[in-house]
């Protein structure tokens, strides 16, 4: 079993490059099934769960073929099967994209319901309440979502009961095919939101209001072709934000959006850091002594959830109490009994952490539960004392392309290690 090992206590110096936003990349690559012309997608993340939905599309007769590791071509004239269903695809979030795509384009699909990191109870239901809102028939047999629309899809007012990603970016990819104009309220705002507008849009598409609490979409006839790319990722900048301030380190990030990362970069400036914005970087230089702060993980422009275990990281080693209130998943605080094997100080009472800072951490041996809890638990690692070991990370491969060799470049000792003789490799040369 692949896992990190680490020896911490090093501040994290240097520039990373950070690639294109994976849960945008995930809704465009679904997209690219809305029409029969080629569509080129630039700044792919090399990642786990984005190369899951490229094989998902094959099996279902679209050509796929990678132009370089970050680009891919994607001919969905092809397609000959509404049924999507492997053991893989089962595993990732996203394959809830299909859904709409699929009954936008074929007026049917059937997909498995959607698995992705057990953070909460992640319901479908918005979707589902706007698939029907759009004249869709949509049932949930054996594990599978199954929808149909003999008639087509029609034009719908649509208010969301709670302000769904997912339920937005898949009534939109339903949506722009559909006839007549279709208006969905309570929207949610997230920078991949807009880009999975953009790109559509690009296509063809009709959508105006994205970024905002309510989308307009006028129903075209046809998508065309396109080459789009994606937008940098907000999270795995804001990984390495984190990064810098837990290690006191110093890191130029480059290739963000930075009023894409404003929620943490006030949190880091709270706390005493020092945060550069340029252009298309920001730089973090971490204090010495960092004060503590309360977050609040909230939709877009809110604080981001997959921020949420970094930051508490982070927060785990300042000079006081900091409270966290996590308002987006119920169950995502399972990260905290990790973290206490490193010596942290951290009380969750439902929704609430309340962390007292400590000086430092210990390496321990952890496992990643979740894509960001392990991400998480590596920046505890780069800042404890010792060796650390992180295990499954299966879960950070999802989302992160080469961490252990972005971090490598800044300094850190770290190692993807296969066999307990690989780890014993690393403790040696490190001494
Ligand atoms: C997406 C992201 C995930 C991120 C989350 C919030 C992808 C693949 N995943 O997940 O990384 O943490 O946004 O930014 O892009 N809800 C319902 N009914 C629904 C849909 C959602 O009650 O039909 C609830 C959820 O339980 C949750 C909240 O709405 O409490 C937000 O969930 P949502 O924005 O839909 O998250 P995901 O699309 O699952």
């Amino acid at each position: 079993m692949e896992q990190f090992i680490m020896k911490g206590g090093t501040p994290l110096h240097g520039e990373v490059v950070i690639g294109g936003a994976k849960n945008a990349a995930l809704g465009i690559i679904a997209g690219a099934l809305l029409t029969d012309e080629d569509v080129i997608i630039e700044n792919l993340p090399d990642v786990r769960d984005i190369n899951v939905m490229l094989e998902a599309l094959k099996e279902i007769g679209a050509v796929v073929e990678r132009i370089d590791r970050h680009t891919a071509k994607i001919s969905a004239v092809g397609v000959t099967s509404v049924s999507i269903d492997d053991e893989y695809i089962r595993k990732i979030r996203a394959s809830y994209y299909f859904i709409g795509a699929l009954l936008g384009k074929h007026h049917m699909a059937d997909v498995p319901l959607p698995g992705g990191c057990a953070i909460g109870s992640r319901p479908i239901d918005q979707h589902i309440k706007g698939f029907r809102a759009l004249g869709a028939k949509v049932e949930i047999r054996n594990g599978c979502v199954q929808a149909a629309a003999s008639e087509g899809l029609h034009s719908s007012h649509i208010y969301l009961d709670v302000v769904s990603v997912g339920a937005t970016i898949n009534i939109m990819l339903a949506a722009v095919l559909a006839e007549g104009r279709t208006i969905i309220e309570n929207v949610a705002k997230e920078p991949h939101i807009v880009d999975v507008a953009n790109f559509l849009n690009s296509m063809g598409a009709n959508i105006k209001g994205a970024g905002t609490d309510t989308i307009r979409i006028r129903g075209v006839r046809r998508l065309h072709g396109t080459t789009y790319a994606v937008i940098p990722d907000q999270i795995e900048a804001g990984t390495f934000m984190c990064a810098a301030a837990a290690t006191r380190g110093d890191i130029l990030i480059k290739n963000v959006i930075p009023k894409h990362l404003e929620s943490i970069t006030a949190k880091l400036l709270e706390m005493g850091n020092t945060v550069y914005e340029y252009d298309e970087a920001v730089r973090v230089v971490g204090a010495p002594v960092q004060h503590p702060t309360d977050v609040k993980t909230l939709p877009y422009p809110g604080f981001p959830t997959d921020m949420q275990p970094q930051m508490s990281v982070t927060l785990a080693l300042a000079d006081g109490t900091s409270v966290v209130t996590e308002s987006i998943f119920e169950n995502r605080f399972k990260y905290v009994d990790e973290l206490a094997r490193m010596g942290s100080n951290i009380k969750v009472e439902g929704n609430v952490s309340v962390i007292d800072g400590v000086k430092r951490f210990m390496g321990a041996s952890v496992n990643a539960l979740d894509l960001r809890a392990g991400a998480a638990l590596v920046i505890a690692g780069l800042a404890a004392d010792g060796i650390t070991t992180v295990r499954d990370i299966v879960y950070i491969q999802r989302g992160y392309e080469h961490f252990e060799q972005k971090l490598q470049a800044l300094g850190a000792q770290i190692e993807l290690v296969d066999s307990e003789r690989e780890a014993q490799k690393f403790r040696l040369k490190i001494g």
